[in-house]
């Protein structure tokens, strides 16, 4: 009998140009937070963009875009309704989920619903979809690359080598299922403390820089690590859309130039 290929089922969005998934090895590094200030500076842009929280067992969407009591709905054909922020169309668990539920699902059960995340939604056109995915290399990131052409996938890091261990084993995961890693974003890479103007390191180098080099990978920026990056997240407004000028969220924006 004939093997089955596992990428069959792999089929595009119809009306999504690009799909983009943000990920890391490690969790808390600041994955969601970059997906979420990269979208909307690539809306700032000019582009259509959709978010997809592919975080099943703990969306961070709904907070930092300030959509946290939301709930969508099916409108025509079936198809769920993203609901639309800053200018961006969202999708996450959390919009169909209570917030403080916690979702106990095994591996079938998360094909599901990335299954109806990527085709039961009315994503309508879009130039992007940025997909923001759990830590790990597990069930949904496999998922996601079976069911979807990915065009690529960006990492997040912190600056130090105990994030790059796991960095490493996400851009291996990628590899291994053909998508393309587009570079990785260092995220914390420094801070400036109040009163002072020289930047702190706030976890001590470690060798990504180095590592990036000898892989022909691209360091895609650094984004700083500020309070209101973090109070943004929590406010449910990105620092990109409260504060366009700061260096955070300029940071954002010259991620954003280098991946178009
Ligand atoms: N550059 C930054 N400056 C200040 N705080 C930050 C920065 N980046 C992320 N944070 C904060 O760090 C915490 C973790 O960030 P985030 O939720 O984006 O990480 P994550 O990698 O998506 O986590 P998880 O692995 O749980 O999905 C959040 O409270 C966020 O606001
Ligand atoms: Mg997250």
């Amino acid at each position: 009998m004939a093997q089955m290929n596992p990428f069959d089922q792999q089929r595009p969005i119809p009306g999504v140009k690009r799909i983009l998934a943000v990920s890391s090895g490690k969790g808390g590094v600041g994955k969601s937070t970059v997906a979420t200030n990269l979208a909307l500076a690539l809306a700032k842009k000019g582009l259509k963009v959709g978010l997809l929280d592919a975080d099943i067992y703990g969306p961070s969407l709904p907070r930092m875009t300030g959509t946290l009591q939301q709930k969508v709905a099916l409108g025509e054909n079936n198809l769920l309704q993203p609901l639309e922020r800053y200018g961006l169309k969202l999708m996450s668990i959390g919009y169909l989920v209570d917030e403080d539920l916690a979702v106990v699902w095994r591996g079938p059960m998360l094909f599901k619903a990335m299954d109806q995340f990527l085709r039961e939604v009315a994503w309508g056109e879009l130039d992007l979809l940025l997909v923001d995915l759990p830590p790990g290399t597990g069930d949904i990131q496999l998922s996601l690359a079976q069911k979807v052409p990915v065009a690529g996938a960006i990492a997040v890091s912190t600056p130090q080598d105990v994030a790059l261990t796991d960095v490493k084993k996400a851009i291996d995961m990628w590899a291994r299922v053909q998508v393309p890693v587009l570079g990785v974003v260092e995220n914390m890479s420094w801070f400036i403390p109040p009163g002072s103007t020289e930047r702190v390191q706030l976890f001590p180098k470690g060798s990504l820089d180095r590592w990036l080099e000898e892989r022909g990978l691209m360091k895609l920026g650094e984004v700083p690590f500020h309070p209101n990056v973090g109070l943004g997240g929590e406010a449910g407004i990105p620092v990109v859309e409260s504060d366009p000028k700061s260096a955070e969220a300029e940071a954002f924006a010259q991620i954003a130039a280098r991946l178009l």
